[in-house]
């Protein structure tokens, strides 16, 4: 996969890591479909894009509002618009424990994360297919590879990304589409100030394990870099990566450092 003069839409583009892939990839001179809710972020990421070479179409949507999707992806191909890639960073997550989450949390970190990202690849997928191919990339996390305290929902809905898009591609080998999973650890963004609580409201608060992450743009090089090479999982972050290990290789320390895990 090369960048340059390609068009790749890019969900999440208007903060942390899906604004610095874009910011990366638009030093290639591609064109950039930037989405997100927030059209002035959006538009103030959109102008470095054009300052560094390359095109931009901003389509602002809400992952959480099927209907938005379906019209974001309708703006799109009325301007004749073919998409050589769709990369996925639109998500929430998640601070509250099982026993006091009341299912509308539950259900509203579902919409956004696993339906509203599904519901635009399948808009896109038929006519990637019909082009000859193309590339789909979705930000799962280190815990959409094991359960982990206060994420509940956030890693289930992680966890069926991968379920997903591991099916979607076996079933498109033969149509020639290729399937990334980036699989953060910890990374510096406004991930947990954002992530919702069990009234449904923000956290608001940067957690220690983000405000020492890596950096949104350290995280970009790296994630730009495997996605040129269509690597099937991306993992990115500092050592907190060595957890995906533990849990495949070694369950039960896996099991015993997971329930000593202060919950933040
Ligand atoms: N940072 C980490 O440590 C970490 C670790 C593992 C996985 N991840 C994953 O990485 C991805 C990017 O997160 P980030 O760390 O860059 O966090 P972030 O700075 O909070 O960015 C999240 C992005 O998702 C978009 N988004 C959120 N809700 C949306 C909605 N309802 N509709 C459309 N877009 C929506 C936001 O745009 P608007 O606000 O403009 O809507 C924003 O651009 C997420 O999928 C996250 O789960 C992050």
């Amino acid at each position: 996969m090369q960048f340059n003069k390609k068009t790749i839409w890019i969900t999440g583009a208007s903060s942390g890591i899906g604004k610095a892939v874009a910011l990366k990839i638009s030093e290639e001179k591609s064109h950039l479909i930037l989405s997100g809710r927030n059209k002035e972020e959006l538009e103030n990421v959109a102008l470095v894009c054009k300052q560094n070479g390359s095109k931009t179409t901003v389509v602002p949507f809400d992952l959480g509002d099927e209907k938005s999707v379906e019209e974001a992806a309708n703006k799109v191909f009325s301007k004749d618009i073919n998409i050589d890639a769709l990369y996925h960073f639109g998500g929430i997550s998640q601070r509250s424990f099982v026993s006091e989450t009341p299912l509308f949390v539950d259900r509203r970190i579902f919409e956004i994360n696993y339906f509203g990202t599904i519901a635009l690849t399948k808009a896109i997928l038929p006519k990637m297919i019909q082009r000859g191919g193309g590339h789909l990339a979705v930000t799962s996390s280190i815990v959409g590879k094991f359960g982990f305290p206060y994420r509940s929902s956030y890693s289930a809905s992680k966890h069926a990304l991968h379920g997903f898009f591991e099916s979607l591609r076996a079933e498109n080998v033969q149509n020639n589409i290729k399937v990334s999973i980036i699989i953060p650890g910890r990374i510096k963004t406004n991930i947990s100030i954002n992530a919702i609580n069990k009234e449904g409201k923000t956290h608001a608060t940067m957690d220690d394990g983000q405000g020492n992450g890596m950096s949104a743009e350290k995280s970009a090089e790296i994630i730009c870099k495997k996605l040129k090479r269509e690597k099937k999982e991306i993992l990115v972050g500092g050592k907190e990566i060595i957890m995906v290990y533990i849990r495949r290789f070694l369950p039960f320390l896996y099991y015993r450092l997971s329930s000593r895990v202060k919950p933040l």
